[in-house]
């Protein structure tokens, strides 16, 4: 082993990712997939025993199914935003700018936020099967926007079923990841890729999260009028594709 691999490992094992948000089903669902493949995992939350609780939890399951402990953690949202450079948002959208701007002091530069928020207009009252307009073009443009200078942005996560991801069988589902920063595209590609099932595609500039974020409202649709959890699958494209990025 050279000195350079050697050093992307420990980059890989002392990686921390903090899901923003991380105690409604699609953060404990991510959070639940992430410590299962070895990941280190910090809850976040604004009430931080609310995040202990939820950590809790998943290390509570992944002992009984492993025997061994998993590397997951609760805090309040600001401190696991401090204690990580891989952030996750997962909050209603109408959550989504205030908190943000709470915790902007609080981002480390050089951060990569992943951003998972659907402006459903369910939020203001509306239908949870139609989306809202955003200013920006999408919740992860509105985000892009108030992180600070220096932290990337990537959109994904949007069509995953958070009653699959807290479950225990493969998705049957693909994770489109859509960011102007190749190596926030890589990364969260290479995450999506540990949840069993989920290929990870790489969907071009940040703007096709507005897309992405669309297909959500018409899965939730789906899901209502069939009573199911539905996903998506992009076919056509080359192998190479649908591979995960090489860990560096
Ligand atoms: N559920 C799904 O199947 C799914 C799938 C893909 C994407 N998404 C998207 O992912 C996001 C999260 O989905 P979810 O179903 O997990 O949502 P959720 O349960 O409604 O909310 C997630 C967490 O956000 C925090 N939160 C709620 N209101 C807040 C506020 N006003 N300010 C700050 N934090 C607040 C709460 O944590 P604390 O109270 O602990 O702070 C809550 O547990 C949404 O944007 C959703 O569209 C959901």
């Amino acid at each position: 082993m050279n000195a350079s691999q050697s050093g992307s490992e420990s980059q890989v094992k002392s990686r921390r990712i903090a899901i923003i948000g991380g105690t409604g089903p699609a953060g404990m669902g991510l959070a639940l997939r992430w410590a299962r493949a070895a990941e280190t995992v910090i809850i976040g939350s604004r009430n931080a025993e609310r995040a202990h609780d939820a950590a809790a939890r998943i290390a509570a399951r992944i002992k009984e199914e492993k025997g061994k402990p998993a590397e997951v953690s609760g805090l309040e949202n600001a401190a696991a935003c401090a204690a990580a450079n891989l952030l996750v948002l997962t909050v209603p959208f109408e959550a989504q700018a205030s908190l943000l701007r709470q915790l902007k002091p609080a981002i480390r530069p050089g951060s990569i936020l992943i951003d998972a928020t659907v402006p459903l207009a369910a939020g203001v009252g509306g239908r949870a099967s139609r989306t809202l307009g955003v200013w920006q073009g999408s919740a992860a443009q509105q985000t892009a926007e108030l992180v600070p200078k220096g932290v990337s942005v990537a959109a994904a996560f949007h069509n995953l079923c958070a009653d699959l991801l807290n479950g225990d069988a493969p998705l049957d589902c693909d994770v489109v990841v859509c960011s102007d920063d190749p190596a926030a595209t890589k990364l969260t590609r290479t995450l999506a890729a540990k949840i069993p099932g989920v290929r990870a595609i790489d969907g071009g500039k940040l703007e096709n999260a507005r897309i992405v974020e669309q297909i959500t409202a018409l899965l939730i649709g789906l899901n209502i009028r069939n009573k199911a959890c539905s996903g998506i699958r992009i076919t056509g494209l080359p192998p190479a594709a649908y591979l995960p990025p090489p860990e560096t």
